[in-house]
C-alpha cells in the first residue's frame, strides 16, 4: 500500500522559519513510520515563489540575474536546513518549475473551456501577508489581520472568479467525514461555509501583479497565488490534466494522501482546494493535518521585534539534528505549542540526556568489559528474562503512529519517552552491577541490550542518525528501508562492542543563556 505526505510549500520571504522545520520533520517522521510499517511512501515539500509578497522582495533586487540569485539563495538555504535536520523528502517542487507551469495552465483553461469562470467587478480589504481578501469578521479590533498585524489594503478591480457555493453541500459531507479534518478547525470549517461560500477570485491583475502565471485565456491577468500553489500537491506526483485518465501510480498515491499544514492555511486548504479538486473531478486527500502554532514562552507569537525567536539553524548547530527532530515531533500537535531555546534544553537533558542516553550508556561500557573479550555472547535466557523481552515486543506493535490523527506523532513520542523509562526501570531491577555470577552478569546485560535495541528500532523514525548508530554500535543493520518485524532477542553473536560516546551530554545552563 501507498501513502503520499506532503507539507506547504513555504514563502521564501525570509530565512526558513522554525515552523517550517517542525511542519516538515512531522512530515518526515511519519514518512520514516509508514515505511517501517510496510508502506511505500512519498513525501513533497518545496517553496511558494509567486505571488505578490514575493513580487515586492523581487522588485526591490533590480535585474533578472539578482533576482534568480536570491530565489536560488532562498532554494539552498532551505534544502540545507532540511538536510542538516536528517529530512529525506522525495519531491522539492517550487512554483517557477516549468511542469507545474503548463500544469496549472492546463488546468486554467480547461475551468475557463467548462465555463466555471465569470467575471466582475471586485472590491475588498486584501492582506498581503496572507495573500487572501479579508471580511470584516477577519481582522481584530484595529481593523488589522491578527496574524501580521497590518492593515489590508483596499482594492477595486475587475477580476475573473470561481463559483464555490455550488458544492457547498458536498464539501460539508466531505467536511464532517471522521478524520478528513481534525478539530478544532474541522468546526470551525463547517460553520464558515453552512450558510455560503463567497466565490473565490482567481485573478490578479498584471498591473499590480506580474509574478504569476499568465491565464491562458485572459493574458491581462495573472492566476492567483492559492490557485496555483495548491496545485503543486498533485503536479508533484505527476497528475496531468490533458490526459483522460490519470497513472495507476497517481491514483495509488493520491487516493492516501496526507497534507500537513499549520492553522494559518486552514481555509485554502479545506474550502479552496477540496473544491478545485472536486470540479477537477480528483478526488480530495484522504486527510488534512492541521497543527497550532510554534509560540514563544507564555503563548506570545514569536516575532522579531519581542526577540523570541527561535532560529532552527542556530538550534541544530547547539542540540544537534536528532535533538530538535525530537523536540518538535513531541511538541507539535493540533493546538498551539511553546518553544525557546529554554525548552529546547530542559527537553534535551530531561528526556534524551537522563532517560534515552545515560540508562544505554552505562549499560553499554559494562557490558563491553563484562563480555568475553567485548563480543556479544550466545543468549540463554532466564524464562523471566524471556517473558520479560517479550512483554517489551508486544508492548511496541501500536506504538507507530498509524496516521488518522495529526496528534499521534506526538503521542508516539511520548510513548517511547515512556518505554525508555521502563527500560530504566528494569535495569535498576536486575542491577548487573551487583551480579557476582559472570555468566548471569553477561545474560542480564545481555538482556538489557536487547531491550534496549528494540526501543531504538522503534525511535528510528523520530532519531535516525542516533539509532542507526546504537543499532550499529549493537551489530545489527539497519537503514529503516522496509518493514520492521521486531523479534525479542536475536543480537548477532560475536560481534565485538566497539568503543562508543555518549549519545547525549547533558548541557549546563549558561550554555543556553549565552545564545543571542
Ligand atoms: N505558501 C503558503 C503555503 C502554500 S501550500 C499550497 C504559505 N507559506 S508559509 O511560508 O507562510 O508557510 C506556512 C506554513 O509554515 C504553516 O502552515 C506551517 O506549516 C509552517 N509554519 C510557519 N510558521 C509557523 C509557526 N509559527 N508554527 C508552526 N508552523 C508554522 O503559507
Amino acid at each position: 500500500m501507498n501513502k503520499y505526505i506532503t507539507t506547504p510549500i513555504y514563502y521564501p520571504n525570509d530565512k526558513p522559519h522554525v515552523g517550517h522545520a517542525a511542519t516538515t520533520i512531522v512530515c518526515d517522521v511519519l514518512k520514516k513510520s509508514f515505511t517501517l510499517q510496510g508502506y511505500k511512501v512519498k513525501t513533497s515539500t518545496g517553496l511558494d515563489e509567486h505571488g505578490q509578497k514575493m513580487q515586492t522582495i523581487l522588485d526591490s533586487l533590480g535585474g533578472q540575474a539578482m533576482k534568480k540569485s536570491y530565489l536560488d539563495g532562498k532554494t539552498a538555504e532551505f534544502t540545507s536546513l532540511f538536510a542538516r535536520l536528517g529530512i529525506d523528502y522525495d519531491i522539492f517542487i517550487k512554483t517557477t518549475d516549468a511542469n507545474h507551469i503548463e500544469n496549472v495552465t492546463n488546468i486554467l483553461q480547461k475551468f475557463y473551456d467548462e465555463g466555471k469562470f465569470f467575471k466582475k467587478n471586485s472590491e475588498g480589504m486584501y492582506c498581503v501577508g496572507c495573500e487572501q481578501f479579508k471580511q470584516k469578521d477577519d481582522l481584530d479590533e484595529n481593523g488589522c489581520c491578527p496574524d501580521h498585524k497590518t492593515k489590508p489594503v483596499y482594492y477595486s478591480e475587475e477580476n475573473w472568479y470561481f463559483k464555490l457555493d455550488n458544492s457547498r453541500e458536498w464539501l460539508l459531507d466531505l467536511l464532517g467525514k471522521e478524520n478528513f479534518i481534525n478539530d478544532p478547525y474541522k468546526k470551525e470549517m463547517i460553520n464558515l461555509v453552512k450558510d455560503g461560500i463567497p466565490d473565490l477570485c482567481i485573478s490578479r491583475p498584471i498591473e499590480r501583479v506580474w509574478h504569476g502565471i499568465p491565464l491562458p485565456f485572459d493574458k491581462k491577468y495573472v492566476t492567483y497565488v492559492w490557485f496555483d500553489a495548491l496545485i503543486n500537491y498533485i503536479t508533484a506526483i505527476g497528475f496531468d490534466c490533458k490526459k483522460e485518465k490519470q497513472s495507476i501510480e497517481f491514483n495509488n498515491y493520491w487516493n492516501n494522501s496526507i497534507h500537513l499544514l499549520a492553522k494559518d492555511i486552514v481555509k485554502p486548504h479545506s474550502i479552496f482546494w477540496t473544491i478545485m479538486l472536486h470540479e477537477l473531478g480528483v478526488n480530495a486527500p484522504k486527510h488534512e493535518f492541521i497543527h497550532g502554532y510554534l509560540v514563544g514562552e507564555g503563548g506570545v507569537k514569536m516575532s522579531k521585534s519581542l526577540g523570541n525567536g527561535v532560529d532552527p539553524n542556530k538550534l541544530v548547530d547547539i542540540f544537534g539534528c536528532d535533538a530538535i527532530r525530537w523536540t518538535l515531533t513531541k511538541i507539535i500537535n493540533k493546538n498551539d505549542a511553546e518553544l525557546s531555546y529554554k525548552s529546547v534544553f530542559d527537553i534535551f537533558n530531561n528526556d534524551l540526556a537522563n532517560t534515552i542516553g545515560n540508562g544505554f550508556f552505562r549499560m553499554y561500557t559494562l557490558a563491553q568489559k563484562t563480555f568475553d573479550g567485548g563480543a556479544i555472547p550466545k543468549a540463554n535466557f532466564s524464562a523471566a528474562q524471556k517473558a520479560h523481552l517479550k512483554a517489551v515486543c508486544e508492548s511496541l506493535k501500536n506504538i507507530l503512529p498509524a496516521g488518522t490523527h495529526i496528534d499521534q506523532t506526538s503521542m508516539y513520542a511520548k510513548n517511547v519517552l515512556e518505554q525508555f523509562r521502563n527500560l530504566n526501570l528494569f535495569i535498576d531491577q536486575e542491577k548487573p552491577w551487583t551480579i557476582s555470577d559472570i555468566t548471569q552478569k553477561q545474560q542480564s546485560l545481555l538482556c538489557i541490550l536487547e531491550h534496549t535495541a528494540m526501543l531504538f528500532n522503534i525511535t528510528y523514525p523520530i532519531m535516525p542518525g542516533t539509532s542507526k548508530y546504537v543499532l550499529d554500535l549493537l551489530g545489527e543493520k539497519f537503514d529503516g528501508n522496509e518493514k520492521l518485524e521486531l523479534t525479542p532477542w536475536g543480537l548477532p553473536v560475536g560481534v565485538v562492542l566497539k568503543p562508543a560516546v555518549p549519545l547525549f551530554q547533558r548541557k549546563k545552563e549558561d550554555e543556553i543563556s549565552q545564545i543571542k
